[in-house]
């Protein structure tokens, strides 16, 4: 029977993850390991919480001994390996956090795993979520496919580059049986504000400025989050080990046209008259290092296991509109405190 470590459940993707998880396999145990970070809220998980095949710990990715206790108390058979500072800007305020977190985090996991599954690493998966930005950026044409070579340019992709080829060191070293995935752009319920769509549906339901970094015309490529969660479930069960697949949304978007976009969707949904919202919007200041488009090529999941996204890009932005307007506690909860500072830091004199 499979006890499944869960890093980062708390988080924006880990939650959804959790959550299909936990209620698609009862007889899986699924144990979440979570240091509730700014980003980690169990708030996200109050419909499942009281599940008898869930468990929370509170633990530090970077604490072994935590994770060595954790092993042992729940007999953990599987990883799917989440936990991860995430956010490109802070990664530029901050890179030790992320070295920390991401590289010596996930060794840290890495390792624990060496040792308490020695005895049949055939028995046992570390499943490493990762992301396209270590591919670094594309020009107006192209796509990164799993054979690209990486080439991160923010000390979080760095962050999360390096912790991959640490993955793929286990592999090929000691014979852990690993897969890593590389994702495009997420956006759904449950998303951290910092991040464009839900920090544009955030200001806009206050009525604030709509800050957009530079020319607007950066290009990511966007996933609707629980798509990623069939994929990561998909790949756990099915996936081969030692291989890498790339999950994308086959959705490009230029920021600012995502941007017109949510305006107005959200002139509709609050009954403002069309063209209101997008008088919100303000070119500031760019990202430094800013990477100009990203695009996946998903083809190896799509022609390997028949995987697709499930939902038009029109559905996803809509439901998660509507689960912002109506979770108006969850985003007045995760938009106090910390998140004032941060943002005070982040967007003033931009
Ligand atoms: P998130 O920031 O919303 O959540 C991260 C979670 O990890 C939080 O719950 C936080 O408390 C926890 N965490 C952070 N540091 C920790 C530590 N030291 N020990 C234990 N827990 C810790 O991130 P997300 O957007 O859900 O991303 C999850 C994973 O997916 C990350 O590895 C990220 O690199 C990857 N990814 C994200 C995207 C995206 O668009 N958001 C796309 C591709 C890949
Ligand atoms: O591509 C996958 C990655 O997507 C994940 O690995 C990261 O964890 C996730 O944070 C995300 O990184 P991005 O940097 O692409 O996401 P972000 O939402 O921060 O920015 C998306 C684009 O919008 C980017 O071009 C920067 C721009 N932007 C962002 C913010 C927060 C703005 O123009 N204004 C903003 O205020």
């Amino acid at each position: 029977m499979k006890k499944i470590l869960i890093t980062g459940g708390a988080g924006f993707i880990g939650s959804h993850v959790v959550r299909r998880f936990v209620n698609r396999y009862p007889q899986y145990s699924i144990i979440n390991a979570d240091a509730l970070t700014y980003a980690g809220n169990l708030e996200n998980l109050i419909d499942i919480e009281d599940k008898p095949n869930y468990f929370f710990e509170k633990a530090d990715i970077k604490d072994k001994d935590a994770i060595s206790t954790i092993f042992d108390k729940h007999g953990v058979t599987d990883i799917i390996h989440l936990a991860a500072e995430s956010h490109v800007d802070r990664s530029i305020l901050s890179p030790l956090d992320f070295v920390y977190t991401n590289v010596i985090g996930t060794v840290t996991m890495l390792e624990v795993a060496k040792e308490k599954w020695k005895n049949d690493y055939n028995g046992h998966l570390f499943y490493h979520i990762s992301t396209d930005e270590v591919f670094g950026a594309l020009g107006s044409e192209g796509f990164f496919t799993e054979d690209t070579r990486y080439d991160p340019h923010s000390p979080y992709s760095a962050s999360k580059a390096s912790s991959d080829h640490f993955v793929r060191a286990y592999f090929d070293t000691y014979g852990i049986q690993t897969i890593v995935s590389n994702c495009s752009n997420n956006y759904g319920p449950n998303h951290f504000p910092e991040k464009l769509i839900p920090l544009m549906i955030n200001n806009l339901i206050n009525n604030k400025p709509l800050p957009v970094y530079g020319d607007g015309k950066y290009t990511r490529d966007w996933l609707y989050v629980k798509d990623h969660a069939i994929a990561i479930d998909l790949l756990f069960h099915q996936g081969k080990a030692g291989e890498t697949y790339n999950i994308g949304g086959f959705n490009e978007w230029k920021n600012i046209d995502l941007v017109m976009l949510l305006c107005k969707q959200m002139d509709k949904k609050l009954g403002h008259k069309p063209g209101t919202s997008k008088q919100l919007i303000t070119y500031v200041k760019d990202r430094p290092g800013h990477d100009r488009r990203y695009a996946i090529d998903a083809s190896k999941i799509n022609s390997r296991f028949g995987w697709k996204p499930s939902v038009t890009f029109e559905e996803g932005l809509s439901e998660t509109i509507d689960w912002f307007l109506t979770n108006k506690t969850w985003l007045s909860h995760v938009t106090s405190g910390e998140y004032t500072s941060y943002y005070d830091h982040q967007y003033e004199n931009r």
